[in-house]
């Protein structure tokens, strides 16, 4: 299994907080925001630098800066929308696409019902977002799509995986990175990752 836990105190903590059944939506919101914004500091370690010259007050010097890679970040509609403020936090300059996907309660499968991502698909490094990896259909789906249409460079980065997703994933798209806070235990019958957090979209915006 090829996937990469992000497995800092913050986040570990944070993500224990998400989990437990008595947080509200609210509450829920202002975590995953959190942990997404630490979760992108890990995700962005290898953006390339070059150098440039700063003046200082005291003198001028040679500084490193980012490169000016083209970024673009990638909800899954609708839980993945709780993750792209965090992400924005630390790359405001990143464009947003948005896929829309949800699973068929009979049969798991995605459904495909938006997409909507930003010119130069092919000249950008995206990362594809969404709290919830359980059998990775709609994840493997987005990357398909983003591939569709002309994207090379993809990473994946959700906050709870099931062994099983990223399984899947790492099977359909052995080119794109898995990251994650969490491996949890298994999916049960519904299609739920256990012990995983309960329905993110339903947690983040209240609804059942
Ligand atoms: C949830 C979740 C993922 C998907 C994960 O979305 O946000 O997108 O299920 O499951 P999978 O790995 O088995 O495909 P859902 O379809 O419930 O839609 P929602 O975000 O609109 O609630
Ligand atoms: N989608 C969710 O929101 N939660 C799960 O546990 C599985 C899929």
């Amino acid at each position: 299994m090829q996937v990469k836990i992000i497995d800092h105190p913050l986040i570990q903590h944070k993500l224990s907080l998400i989990r437990d059944i008595k947080t509200g939506p609210k509450e829920f919101r202002e975590l995953l925001d959190e942990i997404s914004m630490l979760m992108a500091y890990e995700i962005t370690r290898d953006l390339p630098l070059e150098t440039t010259e700063i003046e200082t007050p005291v003198a001028k010097c040679q500084c490193k800066m980012l490169a000016g890679k083209k970024l673009g970040v990638v909800p899954i509609l609708r839980a993945g929308l709780g993750m792209v403020n965090g992400i924005l936090r630390l790359i405001p300059a990143a464009k947003v696409g948005h896929v829309g996907l949800y699973r068929d309660p009979k049969t798991l499968l995605p459904v495909e019902y938006y997409c909507k991502l930003p010119p130069d698909v092919a000249e950008r490094d995206f990362v594809v977002i969404d709290p919830m990896l359980a059998t990775g259909g709609s994840s493997a789906a987005t990357i398909d799509i983003l591939k569709r249409e002309g994207a090379r460079h993809i990473k994946l980065m959700c906050l709870v995986a099931a062994p099983e997703g990223v399984l899947l994933v790492n099977k359909q798209h052995p080119d794109v990175e898995v990251y994650t806070a969490a491996v949890d235990e298994y999916l049960n019958d519904h299609g739920y990752i256990v012990p995983g957090l309960g329905d993110a979209g339903d947690r983040i915006f209240g609804t059942k």
